[in-house]
């Protein structure tokens, strides 16, 4: 796509920051570990996507442990959670052998990356979940959300404005708003987000997400864990952020060298749902999630027979993903299912 000189919706620059075919930063490169701009929990360790396995088990057992499933990962990178689960999922095999592995992903570049990473393995790359079969699919989203383009308004004197992004060279832009009518917004999303919020941010590719997800649950059963950067507060505040480098950078320079994310309102998420009388979500953070699944007690098992070095290393990464100060808390998990069914494995420590 030749850049002109133009206005664009926020969600639709970033969608070009992003998602480019040519210069798009997801299309281009690798982002994750040392090396990467980022590094996500099931590059951190491996116990992460173990977890997760385990996880995925006693669920499909809550589902009445269907003869045939799909566990299907939405936005997989590098292939590395997907990799592990299945390793895991082997060591139960009644599970296992009824599961179609499938990832949905937009990235070709990182669809080689998870070819490559999974080549021993039997999956199905989905582009479209809505034509997929009719069994019931486990739905996993790691650090998926975040990466959704979104809009943002801001309610000013005269009324609400919508962010839209001028771009004036190849390189380089700024934010300009335009007045917009929040209710005709609304009326298209079938609920009432504006009420009072000073900001609004939300991606309307998560809504759809989630609404074809909903559906596939309430037709077929199953159920989606997602796990990701966010916050429970009613109001929502600007959250937009650019990283490179493992570092902070400005959105508006670098455009396709930086990774472009958002911290998800799983209020909002939660708002959703409600939408579908058949459906509840139940939400915990990282931490909660983890410890309660026994991650702390794994660690210690693998590391009775591990020099010193390796064992303070492994704690020093399940640290990482569970401590409040980092990603214990700043992520959140949040599992959408049928409200008859009333599992909470994962979500019961208070
Ligand atoms: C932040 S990465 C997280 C990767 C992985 N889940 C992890 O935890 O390491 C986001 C992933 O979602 C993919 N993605 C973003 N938008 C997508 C879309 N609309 N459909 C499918 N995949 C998408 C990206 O290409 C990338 O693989």
């Amino acid at each position: 796509m030749k850049i002109n000189r133009r206005n664009l919706p926020l969600d639709q620059f970033i969608e070009f920051a992003l998602y480019n075919k040519v210069t798009g930063y997801y299309m281009k490169k690798n982002p994750f570990g040392k090396e990467g701009d980022f590094i996500t929990a099931p590059n951190i360790t491996r116990l992460f996507s173990e977890i997760i396995a385990i996880w995925v088990v006693t669920f499909w057992k809550s589902i009445g442990s269907p003869k045939k499933f799909n566990l299907l990962e939405f936005g997989a990178g590098n292939g590395e959670m997907m990799k592990v689960v299945i390793e895991t999922l082997k060591n139960f095999p009644e599970c296992f052998l009824n599961c179609n592995f499938q990832i949905h992903e937009k990235s070709e570049l990182l669809k080689k990356q998870q070819q490559l990473n999974l080549k021993s393995e039997k999956i199905t790359w989905v582009e479209d979940i809505k034509i997929n079969n009719s069994y019931p699919t486990i739905f996993l989203a790691n650090e998926f959300f975040d990466a959704l383009p979104i809009k943002q308004f801001f309610k000013k004197k005269e009324g609400w404005v919508e962010r839209f992004v001028h771009l004036k060279e190849k390189k380089k832009a700024e934010f300009k708003n335009q007045p917009t009518d929040i209710k005709n917004i609304e009326q298209n999303l079938n609920f009432v987000i504006s009420k009072d919020q000073e900001i609004i941010e939300y991606s309307p590719d998560s809504f759809e997400y989630l609404k074809n997800v909903c559906n596939l649950i309430i037709k077929n059963d199953g159920g989606i864990l997602i796990i990701d950067y966010g916050y429970l507060n009613f109001k929502m505040h600007e959250t937009l952020q650019a990283i490179r480098n493992h570092k902070h950078s400005n959105i508006l320079e670098d455009i396709g060298d930086s990774d472009i994310t958002y911290n998800i309102n799983f209020n909002l998420f939660k708002k959703f749902i409600y939408q579908f009388n058949d459906l509840n979500s139940i939400i915990s953070n990282q931490k909660k999630f983890l410890t309660s699944m026994g991650i702390v007690q794994r660690a210690e098992i693998i590391s009775k027979n591990i020099p010193f070095s390796k064992k303070s290393d492994l704690f020093y990464r399940i640290r990482r993903l569970i401590d409040e100060k980092q990603m214990g808390e700043l992520f959140k998990v949040m599992l959408i299912k049928k409200k008859k069914n009333k599992f909470k494995t994962g979500f019961e420590i208070d």
